[in-house]
């Protein structure tokens, strides 16, 4: 039996299959974060192409934490309208919709101050951050709670935390960033601290399903790997968080050898070390590929990044390759397929 097409229940919200959009930048808003025309094609474009869920970009909860000028915020109630397209768009073709809250931390380019963990560059090509005071972490913390609740105005279905890629929450859980002497860093009680005031903070506006994406390994010497995930993932689960999104990567300058499933392992260390629900992605492109994935059970979700900006319609892709006959999210491509 086929998996990849089987319906899957978060708290209230039912995803119609197991194919999620990942989060990917399109640096296509102006300097106000505002959602462009353009945000509602993409992201519908892949609604149309039957996803079931779809993450939208990493979305700044403070200007200052934008990765550049070009990036989507949700740090004001005046960017709750056009968010609330993205959803509408999505829900019109039977998507759900996911936001993923970010803060850039130390990977910011816009001008302003920049804050991380500790006052370490990512590379030279990158301004030295300044270490975040308690006054600092206290106003991240209630920016993200600031957000969640204009994500729940504006009807999303799903937040994400992003808490991977070397932006402000990575920095604090890799030891290889986190060089702080008080409550926020040493153990990984502490470097976890910053991740577990977001979600918790979240979680007091939000009663819908929470994922938090992670870079489970730090391919460094002396940085994260999966099985410290696992330890994480119970505080997470704990908390209420539902899915852990398992990424990799990008904490430090490092060499990563890629490959079609290359991350698989690491989500499922994650999944059967905590008993949680992963999300898996990196390098699926086929609907065989995902899966095998399923099938295996090292995943609950497949999550497709540059194979659905290739093609939006990969789900009716995959399905043909599995032998599925999907439903057409618009009655006249029946004839296409
Ligand atoms: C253009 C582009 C933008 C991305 N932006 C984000 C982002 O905003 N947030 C995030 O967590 N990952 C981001 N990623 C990483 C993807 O979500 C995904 O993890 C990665 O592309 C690997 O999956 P893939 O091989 O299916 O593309 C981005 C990737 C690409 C290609």
């Amino acid at each position: 039996m086929v998996k990849l097409f089987d319906s899957y229940t978060i708290r209230e919200i039912t995803l119609k299959n197991r194919i999620v959009m990942a989060p990917m930048c399109t640096y296509e808003a102006k300097e106000d974060g505002e959602v462009q025309p353009f945000h509602l094609t993409h992201y519908g474009s892949r609604a149309v192409g039957g996803v079931g869920l779809i993450i939208t970009e990493a979305t700044a909860v403070l200007p200052e934490g934008r990765i550049s000028s070009n990036d989507l915020g949700i740090w004001d109630n005046h960017h709750i309208e056009g968010q609330s397209k993205i959803v509408a768009q999505a829900h019109a073709y039977g998507a759900k919709a996911a936001i993923q809250l970010a803060h850039a931390g130390r990977k910011s380019t816009v001008d302003g101050r920049v804050v991380a963990s500790s006052a370490l560059a990512f590379s030279e090509n990158y301004r030295t951050p300044e270490e975040m005071t308690l006054e600092d972490i206290e106003t991240v913390v209630q920016a993200f709670a600031g957000a969640a609740i204009r994500a729940q105005q504006a009807g999303f279905d799903v937040l994400e935390i992003h808490a991977a890629h070397g932006y402000l929450v990575n920095t604090f859980l890799s030891p290889l960033t986190n060089k702080r002497t008080d409550d926020y860093g040493g153990s990984a009680e502490n470097r976890y601290r910053l991740l577990r005031n977001i979600i918790d903070a979240i979680r007091l506006k939000w009663d819908g399903p929470l994922f938090v994406r992670v870079s489970a390994h730090d391919y460094t010497e002396g940085g994260l790997v999966p099985e410290d995930f696992i330890q994480f993932a119970r505080w997470m689960a704990t908390q209420g968080v539902d899915v852990i999104d398992v990424s990799s990567g990008a904490v430090v300058p490092a060499t990563i050898n890629a490959y079609p499933l290359y991350q698989v392992p690491f989500a499922k260390t994650i999944k059967e070390g905590a008993n949680v629900a992963v999300g898996t992605v990196g390098l699926i492109t086929t609907g065989q590929e995902a899966e095998q994935v399923l099938q295996e059970d090292s995943a609950d979700l497949i999550i497709i990044g540059r194979e659905l900006l290739r093609d939006p319609y990969f789900p009716y892709r995959a399905a043909q390759q599995l032998g599925v006959t999907l439903e057409p999210t618009v009655e006249v491509y029946k004839r296409a397929w």
